[in-house]
């Protein structure tokens, strides 16, 4: 995967962090990563990976996304940006994370077709459900929105896994799931845009 810069949010611990931590030990690492966390007293792992991250420069950048004097230096100001790197790759005639890509993380709890056949207890996290639900629809109105711009938007759910909010329940180590999806990434185009998927690239119902 060739890919000139990425921005990770929520980059602290979890999801984001393990992201990171690949991302600047691949064979051919972005040149930058712009990380964000909220508050200072919890970059301790997010910091150790930035100051061994040997080919990769990581830019810290604090942002609370419910915070709009800090969006505006985060995903506010990343739609442009994305315009251009679409533009400066336009030879590749088709959307991928080359060129240039919205990742969000989604979750097949969010699925209205899956309510009742995956999760037995869905009663127990519907503020979540409704949240991801409400992402999947978001993200495909905008990736309606911006296909023409050559800027490819994915919806993928990583699986369950052990961070602290996937809980030590979890079924997969951060390592295999951000590990898969990083494979699955450079495989993605066209056909995957606005699709919910799975991490391996496999649609999911809504
Ligand atoms: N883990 C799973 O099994 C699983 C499954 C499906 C989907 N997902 C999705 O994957 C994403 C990451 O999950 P995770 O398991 O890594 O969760 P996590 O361990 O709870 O980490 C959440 C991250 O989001 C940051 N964050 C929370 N609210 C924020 C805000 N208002 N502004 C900016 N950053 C904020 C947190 O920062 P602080 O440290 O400052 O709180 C933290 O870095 C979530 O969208 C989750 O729904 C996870």
């Amino acid at each position: 995967m060739k890919v000139e810069s990425i921005m990770v949010t929520g980059a602290n611990r979890g999801i984001g962090l393990e992201f990171v931590r690949q991302l600047s030990q691949l064979n051919e690492p972005p040149r930058f990563i712009f990380a964000t966390y909220r508050n200072d007293d919890t970059l301790k792992d997010l910091r150790e990976i930035e100051e061994s991250s040997t080919k990769t420069k990581i830019i810290l950048i604090k942002m609370d996304v419910t915070n709009p004097e800090e969006r505006e230096e985060g995903p506010k100001t990343m739609l442009p940006l994305l315009e251009r790197a679409a533009k400066l790759h336009s030879s590749a005639d088709t959307l991928s994370v080359s060129r240039a890509a919205v990742l969000n993380m989604s979750s097949i709890a969010g699925s209205i077709a899956n309510v009742g056949v995956v999760f037995r207890r869905d009663l127990v996290v519907p503020a979540y459900k409704i949240s991801k639900a409400a992402l999947n629809m978001a993200m495909r109105v905008i990736a309606t929105s911006v296909k023409d711009k050559g800027i490819l938007v994915i919806l993928m759910c990583p699986g369950w896994v052990r961070t602290p909010m996937g809980t030590q329940k979890a079924v997969l180590e951060p390592e295999e799931s951000i590990g898969t999806m990083i494979k699955t990434l450079p495989k993605l185009n066209e056909s995957h845009h606005g699709v919910f998927i799975d991490r391996t690239g496999n649609p999911y119902p809504y």
